[in-house]
Parts: structure tokens; C-alpha cells; sequence
């Protein structure tokens, strides 16, 4: 019989020598995926079982940022789902502007990678409200990719491909290395670190975007994420989630889910919406 996924000690001692290495809590992650993909990498390593590809990893940085690599799948790119992205400027920005009792809206990208995301929210904001001041906040785990999301450049064209050329032309420059964000939009996002299933988010919040993130994560810390964000948001604020992900029990959570990947706090969808 195939070893008891969750209690394999050799994933549990490969989860201690994480957590003591890098401060990371891979329990948060379904174990039978991870431990099949871990497998794999190891592997490539040379490493016969985890407990080995633990020490190779301690000594060797290169297979330390290998699986850092493995562990964050930074796969993004700018306006990912077009249409879902249609549906915020057109749905729900107007909605959160008009709801709001301030002037600016107060957002979240949680899991942003390499900036795409708040760089997309910020580009729609700018059309919907020209000259209009956000609070934009963006974080992820993973600060190497951090450091490429603030820096907005070397966006290659696979990356932008969901981008307009007149949008490309109003926000972004072409660059030797690729495409650059122009600074006016570059400084209205806040990059910072954070690791969505220890650390606590923003409060009073409009919009949490979080999309493609929790894939690999169990259900309970997907559950607890989910309480936490429920709670960051204000009454009316907004949770954008990924174009195949769905919020289990989001009713009970307080969530309505009103359109196709927008759960509204305390909202319902209401017959015949389109
Ligand atoms: C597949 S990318 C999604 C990027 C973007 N949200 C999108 O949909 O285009 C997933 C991102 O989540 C980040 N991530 C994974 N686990 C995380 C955690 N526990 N806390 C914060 N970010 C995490 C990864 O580093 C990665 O950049």
C-alpha cells in the first residue's frame, strides 16, 4: 500500500527542514500534490528521497532556489482572463466607486507574482478615473519575484499579449529588455512581502484580487484565507478570485457570489443578473 500521504515522514521531516531553513509552512500545501511534485524535483537533483534533497539543499544554493522556483509558480501575465478583467472595469469598479464613502479605492493583489496583476488593476483604474489616487497594495511570498514586479521592466510579449496597443502606448514603453511600466503608473502600487497563510492583510479594504494562488493550497487554509479576507474587506468590498476557482461555502462565509469570479461581501446575485 502507497505510503499515508500526510504522515510520510519523510515529507514531515522535509516540512520541519523547510520551515527551520526558510521560514516557509509547507503544511498549508496539499500534501499529495506537492509530495508528487517534490518527488520530481528531487529527482532531478540526484536525490533519491526528500530527506536527501533536504541536505542537497542546504548546501547548495542553487537547488535551493530551484525549489523556491518549484514552491511559488510565478506564472502570470497582464489582464489574465480578459473578459473577467472587462468585468471589473465595467461591473464592479464603477460599483466599488459608487458604494465607496471616500475617494480613492483601497486595493489588494494578494499572490501578485511578477506584478502583472495590481499593474492591470491600476491600468483600469486610471481609465475608468483619470488622475484619481488608489491605494494599491501588492504582496507575495516570493521576494525575488517582488523585486522584478517593482521593478515593472523586461516584460516580454507573451506577457502582455492581453494587452491593446493603445494601452501599451498610454502605460507601458518599449525598452532594450522588453517592455517597462511607465513610472506614473509604477508608483501608485506598494510592493511588500507577505505569506498569505501566516500573516494578516489590510483592513477596510474595497477589492482583494487574488487570483491563481491557493491552488496548491489545502482546504482549510484555503477556508482560513478566505475568513481572513472576508474580514479585510468592507461591507459591498469586492473578492476577485481565478478564472477556474470557486470559493467553497462562500455563501456561509458572508460572500455573494455575483458574477463569474466576483464574490461581493454580504452581496447576492440577484435574478436575471447578467
Ligand atoms: C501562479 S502565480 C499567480 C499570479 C497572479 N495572481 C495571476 O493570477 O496572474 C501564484 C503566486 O502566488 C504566490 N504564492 C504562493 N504561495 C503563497 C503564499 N503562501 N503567500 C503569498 N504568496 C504566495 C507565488 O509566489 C506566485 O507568485
Amino acid at each position: 500500500m502507497a505510503v499515508d500521504q500526510v504522515h510520510d515522514p519523510d515529507y514531515q521531516a522535509f516540512i520541519r527542514k523547510v520551515r527551520r531553513l526558510l521560514d516557509l509552512d509547507l503544511g498549508g500545501y496539499k500534501p499529495e500534490q506537492m509530495r508528487r511534485r517534490l518527488h520530481a524535483l528531487a529527482t532531478r537533483h540526484g536525490a533519491p528521497n526528500l530527506a536527501v534533497f533536504a541536505d542537497v539543499m542546504e548546501k547548495d544554493v542553487e537547488a535551493m532556489n530551484a525549489f523556491k522556483n518549484f514552491f511559488t509558480i510565478n506564472v502570470s501575465e497582464f489582464l489574465r482572463d480578459a473578459s473577467r478583467w472587462n468585468e471589473l472595469q465595467q461591473k464592479v469598479l464603477p460599483r466599488l466607486m459608487q458604494s465607496g464613502n471616500r475617494r480613492g479605492l483601497r486595493i489588494w493583489s494578494a499572490g501578485c507574482s511578477i506584478g502583472a496583476e495590481p499593474y492591470s488593476v491600476a491600468m483600469l483604474l486610471e481609465e475608468s478615473a483619470p488622475g484619481q489616487q488608489h491605494s494599491i497594495m501588492a504582496t507575495d511570498i516570493d521576494e525575488t519575484i517582488l523585486a522584478r514586479a517593482q521593478a515593472g521592466r523586461g516584460y516580454q510579449e507573451s506577457d502582455l499579449r492581453q494587452v491593446s496597443a493603445e494601452r501599451r502606448a498610454r502605460f507601458f514603453s518599449k525598452e532594450p529588455d522588453g517592455w517597462a511600466v511607465k513610472p506614473a503608473l509604477k508608483s501608485r502600487i506598494r510592493f511588500l512581502k507577505q505569506d498569505l497563510l501566516t500573516q494578516v492583510p489590510q483592513q477596510d479594504l474595497d477589492l482583494i484580487v487574488c487570483r491563481n494562488v491557493v491552488i496548491y493550497f489545502t482546504e482549510d487554509a484555503k477556508k482560513g484565507l478566505y475568513e481572513r479576507m472576508y474580514r479585510a474587506l468592507r461591507p459591498g468590498g469586492f473578492l476577485f478570485v481565478g478564472g477556474t476557482e470557486i470559493v467553497a461555502g462562500a455563501r456561509d462565509l458572508g460572500l455573494g457570489p455575483v458574477w463569474t469570479s466576483f464574490y461581493e461581501k454580504g452581496g447576492y446575485r440577484q435574478a436575471g443578473a447578467a
